[in-house]
This record gives structure tokens, C-alpha cells and sequence, in this order.
């Protein structure tokens, strides 16, 4: 199959993007600075570049899991189907939790991932995303934290793909097929 030729144009720089952690971290740092038992959770794969500036950035006890959910596969829009692929090494019962996510676009996957680790009795339980397109919510769902809300558009970039490809580019662009 041959690709259709696009061009990314910069939408939130690696600056603004490293300015906005800064400013989350001091509120992350707030809501858990009490905490002797943060369990960082980072949803493969999109989140592995925000996860890592994050942590860097959070001067807490901390430890790091990771759990991968599956994209829709064939399901339809109406009846999306979130199943986990790979697990959290570790239990998070009686812990404090932060997932990280990269982007909630119709809020299945942070929904049903949030859903999945309240049942196993976190004492508090937060998510943050970088990335919020509200626009296409197809559940009612708000991660605690958001870095930047944005328009229903094709982004690419610090953690994103676009067909696996992109996910190193140190800034957030935007697709645009030429
Ligand atoms: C993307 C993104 C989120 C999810 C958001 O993951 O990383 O996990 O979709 O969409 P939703 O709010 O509509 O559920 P994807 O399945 O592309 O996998 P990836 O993280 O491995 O890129």
C-alpha cells in the first residue's frame, strides 16, 4: 500500500510542552506529597516520552508500571471493547496510583483502564493525560489532570503515532495531508 504524503506542522512546541510538566508536577506534587507509595502508571505505548518527563520532573517516592490496553479492533464506534494486553508488574491495593496517559480522545481506554485499577482498591487514584480532545467523548470521562485540551485534529509527536511512525518527535504536530 503506498502512503499518502503529509507534512507535520508544530502545533504545541517541546518547550511549552516541557513548561506545562513543570507546572503539573507542582500540582501532582500537591495532591501527593503526603504519599510514601506513588505508583506511577504509564499506558503503553503513547505515553513512554510524557511518563518520562514527568517522573523526571516529580520530586516523590515513586515507583513506575506500565499496563497496555488494545485499540478498538473491529469493534464498532457504539459498542468499543478495551481489553488489556499486558498487566501491571505489581498491586496497587491500599496504594496511591497516577496513570498517565498521552491522549483521551473518546475517553474508552482511561475510562475502562481507571475503572479496571479502582476495582482493585488503590487508597487514591489520579490520571493525567497531555493531550484532551473533549470534542470527541463518546463517555463521560475527565482525567484530574490535563496538560493541554486541543481541537479534533491528526497529532503526532512526543509519544503519538501516526501507522507506528512520529512517536520521536520532540514536539506535538499536527498531520496535514498534502
Ligand atoms: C491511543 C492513545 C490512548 C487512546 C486514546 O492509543 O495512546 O491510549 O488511543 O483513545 P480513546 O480515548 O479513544 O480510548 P493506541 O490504541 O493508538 O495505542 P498506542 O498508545 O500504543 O499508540
Amino acid at each position: 500500500m503506498t502512503e499518502r504524503p503529509y507534512v507535520i506542522d508544530e502545533m504545541i512546541s517541546a518547550k511549552s510542552i516541557a513548561a506545562r510538566v513543570e507546572a503539573l508536577c507542582r500540582e501532582i506534587a500537591q495532591e501527593f506529597g503526603d504519599t510514601d507509595k506513588l505508583v506511577v502508571v504509564g499506558l503503553l505505548r503513547g505515553s513512554f516520552v510524557f511518563i518520562a518527563d514527568l517522573v523526571r520532573e516529580l520530586d516523590l517516592p515513586i515507583e513506575v508500571d506500565f499496563l497496555e490496553a488494545s485499540s478498538y479492533g473491529d469493534a464498532t464506534e457504539s459498542s468499543r471493547e478495551v481489553r488489556i494486553l499486558k498487566d501491571l508488574r505489581g498491586a496497587v491495593e491500599g496504594r496511591d496510583v497516577l496513570v498517565v496517559e498521552d491522549i483521551v480522545d473518546t475517553g474508552h481506554t482511561l475510562n475502562h483502564v481507571t475503572n479496571l485499577l479502582a476495582s482493585r482498591k488503590p487508597a487514591r487514584l489520579k490520571s493525567i493525560a497531555l493531550l484532551d480532545k473533549p470534542s470527541r467523548r463518546e463517555v463521560d470521562f475527565r482525567a484530574d489532570w490535563i496538560g493541554f485540551e486541543i481541537p479534533d485534529e491528526f497529532v503526532v509527536g512526543y509519544g503519538i503515532d501516526f501507522a507506528q511512525r512520529n512517536r520521536n518527535l520532540p514536539f506535538i504536530g499536527k498531520v496535514r495531508f498534502t
